[in-house]
Parts: structure tokens; C-alpha cells; sequence
């Protein structure tokens, strides 16, 4: 029997395209290995975001050219990286069989059929098999509802690496979160670049349409999504998050910066106060939701005044997490033609000082849960204590806690918390 391995970096996107490949490839009867060394199939599942994800794939490739000389491998390159990159990759580590971008996960079969070495374009039929998926949480299910981004970020390669904007039929993303649960999943994800641009390319339903009819499919306890733009939220997106309790009140949104100037170079479509005006109106349905979000420091011409003015917007609006990058230059994005990036000391001393301030944010904020009992999804065995379980609240805070280690995966307990970690919660299931 053949073997094949993945090796999977970046985002959930990313994770499900792994989901899929590994999915199309155990119908052609491979079976999945942990070790490399044990594989005929290896396949590196690339992320671009940052010049760092990318520098990993290349230093891999360079370690798989020892395995290439000493026994027969075929070698893949998928997701961004091999987008970007293309034949470059081919001529820079010839000894890689072939480069396939994420239009063409759904065409894995063809790829190696036909021999082809270069897949990088973005075919009409994505091919779309979720009977075939791969899903490894015995608890939660991904699903894809929008693939790539029409949006045109200056700093970013994803409108590149993953195409133009294509939603799913809306019965389509139903039938499959319908399948997801009859295959014991009590967790759903929906996932898209800007999740929230959804639009049904037959019926036209929107988003939160959407949102509203997989939270009402029996069996789904919880529903969340990832990753929504803020020119994109509407109001059907927060009244179906507002009337859904099975909904998570948990919200990622990215803002990238607090200074109106730079959100303009970046192209993001909102200004610092419209951003401000949308967290109001979201709070206003949704009053205890947990917001989080991204945040690039150093972009091209960022001044000190800039910086402090995303310091007092994280202030503002007190993001329970946060995500924190420093800018990094990507290939043929429009934001090389603004300028250079801010001095690399100048950006570290930026980083640090944001993620200082939003250190005590957090903190209070988990705090706050010291002595609540809340309901917590159990989701398996902690991982730094085994004798205790691990799982999630409604409002995406992992809490480990002491319970019945006999508890089925995918329950709801009330957990009582006695203390709050570095990022997450500790306490005991009550009865
Ligand atoms: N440099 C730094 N961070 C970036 N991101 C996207 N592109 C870049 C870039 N060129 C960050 C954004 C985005 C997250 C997924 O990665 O904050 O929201």
C-alpha cells in the first residue's frame, strides 16, 4: 500500500486544504503516516503571509533533497507558497515533483495521474468533495463557504495565492454541516479569507443567512467562524449571532491599525472611527462577546503617532486576544511601491510595547471569570496535564479542569474557574 505525508503550515484554510488532500488521497487507497521517512507521497502544505513561514518551506525542501537521493519519493509543493513561487520553485529544488496551488486541491488525483509538474491555476470546478474529507477532530468540522478574497490589502499576498472570491451554494455548505453532524461533529467552523463577503451564487442569501440556518440544523452546539472582514459585518451577521445561543460569542476582527492615515495605505475600507462604530454596534446586540483581533506594526511610513494611536484603539475596544505582526514585505504587493518598512529595532520596540499593554488587558479580562461557573465544551485531555480535561467556553477561552475523565468528547459541563493562567483558565466541572 502507498504511504503519504503532510506537512501543513498557516491558517485553517490551510489545515482544511490538508483535510481534503488527505481525504482524495486515502480513496485512492494511500494510508496517511506520521513520519516522513515512511512516506512514497510527501507533500508541504506551504503558507506566505510572512517572509518567515516562507523561508520554513525552503529549508524543508532542502532537507527532503537528502531523502530524494537516498529512495524514491515523489515530492509535492501545495497552498501559497507554491501559488507565489510557481516554477521558481521547480528551478530553485529541481528535486521537487510538483508544485500544485490551492485552486487546485480538489484536482490532486488529475495532478499525479497526469504527471503534471506545475498546478497553479484556478479552475472552475474546485471540485469540492466533503464526503471525502479527512477531518481529524473527532469533535468539530471545518467547512469552506467562501474561497479567496476580493479585497486588495496593500500588505497582502492572499488576493495572489488564493484567487478571486467563490462562495459555495448555500444548500451545499447546509448539506455538509448536516453530513458533519451525522458523523458525531457538535462543532462547526465556517472558514473563509472574508468569511463574512459571503454571497449564495445561486439564491443570493447572504451571510447571515447562512450563519442562521447551520445554527438552527439539530445537533450543531456550536457554531462559529473565521475570518470576518469589518467592511463586511452586517446586520444580518449580528442578528443571527445575537438570536442563535449556539452561535459563539466570540468575534475576530481584524483591525491591523488604530491610525485612519495608515488603514488608507493599507486599503483596508474603514476608517479607525468607522472600525470603532462597528465593535459599537456588534456590543450593543451581543454585550459580554469576546473580540479579537490582528494587528501589523512598522507597515510603510508608520509614525510613532500612528503606533499610539492603534495602542489607544486596543485600549478602547480591550480585546480579550490579539495577534501581533511585524510587517513583512510580501512579492508583488502593492505596499512596496508606499515605501520602505519602518526600521526592524524601531518595529521590535513597537511589538513589545503593544503586546505589554495588551498583556494587562487580558488578564483583567480573564480574571474577570475567577469564581463564574461557565459551560465548557470538553474537547479531550489537557495537554500539559493529562489527568485533566480541556475544552473551550461559548466564548472561545480554553479552560483545564479537574473532571470525570470518562466524559464523551463534544459535552457541555458547568466548570467552576479558580484561576486564570497566562492565556487560559483553570477550575472544576460542577455537577
Ligand atoms: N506582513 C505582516 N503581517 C501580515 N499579515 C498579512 N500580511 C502580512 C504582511 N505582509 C497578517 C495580518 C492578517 C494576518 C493573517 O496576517 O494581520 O490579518
Amino acid at each position: 500500500m502507498k504511504t503519504f505525508f503532510i506537512e501543513t503550515w498557516g491558517c485553517q484554510m490551510n489545515e482544511l486544504d490538508t483535510q481534503r488532500l488527505s481525504g482524495n488521497l486515502k480513496l485512492r487507497g494511500y494510508k496517511r503516516v506520521d513520519e516522513e521517512a515512511n512516506a512514497d507521497l510527501i507533500l508541504l502544505n506551504t503558507c506566505s503571509v510572512r517572509d518567515k513561514a516562507e523561508q520554513k518551506v525552503f529549508s524543508h525542501l532542502g532537507r527532503l533533497r537528502e531523502l530524494k537521493r537516498e529512495r524514491d519519493v515523489t515530492i509535492g509543493v501545495c497552498g501559497c507558497v507554491a501559488q507565489q513561487e510557481g516554477k521558481r520553485i521547480l528551478e530553485r529544488a529541481p528535486w521537487v515533483d510538483f508544485v500544485m496551488g490551492p485552486g487546485n486541491v480538489g484536482h490532486l488525483d488529475a495532478v499525479l495521474e497526469e504527471g503534471r509538474r506545475l498546478a497553479i491555476d484556478f479552475p472552475e470546478d474546485r471540485n469540492y468533495d466533503y464526503l471525502a474529507l479527512d477531518r481529524t477532530s473527532p469533535t468539530k468540522a471545518w467547512i469552506t463557504i467562501i474561497e479567496g478574497c476580493n479585497k486588495n490589502c496593500t500588505f497582502c499576498i492572499v488576493p495572489t495565492t488564493r484567487g478571486r472570491e467563490v462562495s459555495r451554494p448555500f444548500d451545499d455548505v447546509v448539506a455538509e454541516a448536516r453530513a458533519a453532524v451525522e458523523s458525531g461533529r457538535v462543532e462547526i467552523e465556517l472558514l473563509g479569507q472574508t468569511v463574512n463577503a459571503y454571497r449564495c451564487p445561486v439564491t443570493g442569501n447572504d451571510f447571515g443567512a447562512l450563519l442562521g440556518a447551520v445554527a438552527e440544523i439539530e445537533g450543531v452546539v456550536r457554531l462559529r467562524f473565521t475570518t470576518s472582514h469589518p467592511a463586511e459585518v452586517s446586520d444580518s451577521m449580528i442578528s443571527a449571532m445575537r438570536d442563535h445561543a449556539n452561535i459563539s460569542r466570540y468575534l475576530h476582527l481584524p483591525v491591523q491599525s488604530g491610525s485612519s492615515r495608515v488603514l488608507r495605505r493599507m486599503k483596508r475600507l474603514y476608517t479607525r472611527e468607522k472600525y470603532l462604530e462597528t465593535m459599537a454596534r456588534i456590543r450593543k446586540e451581543i454585550p459580554d462577546i469576546h473580540f479579537s483581533t490582528d494587528i501589523i506594526v512598522g507597515f510603510p511610513g508608520e509614525t510613532e503617532e500612528d503606533f499610539q494611536e492603534t495602542l489607544s484603539l486596543i485600549e478602547e475596544v480591550g480585546y480579550g486576544s490579539l495577534f501581533a505582526f511585524k510587517y513583512s514585505p510580501r512579492p508583488g504587493t502593492p505596499a512596496l511601491r508606499i515605501g520602505a518598512a519602518v526600521d526592524e529595532s524601531i518595529a521590535d520596540d513597537r511589538l513589545q510595547r503593544l503586546f505589554a499593554l495588551h498583556e494587562r488587558i487580558k488578564r483583567e479580562r480573564l480574571e474577570s471569570y475567577r469564581g463564574r461557573v461557565v459551560p465548557v465544551m470538553v474537547e479531550g485531555p489537557s495537554k500539559h496535564d493529562p489527568a485533566m480535561l480541556s475544552g473551550r467556553t461559548d466564548d472561545y477561552w480554553v479552560v483545564n479542569f479537574h473532571g470525570d475523565p470518562s466524559t464523551p468528547l463534544g459535552s457541555i459541563l458547568g466548570v467552576r474557574i479558580d484561576s486564570a493562567q497566562h492565556h487560559t483558565l483553570r477550575g472544576e466541572a460542577v455537577a
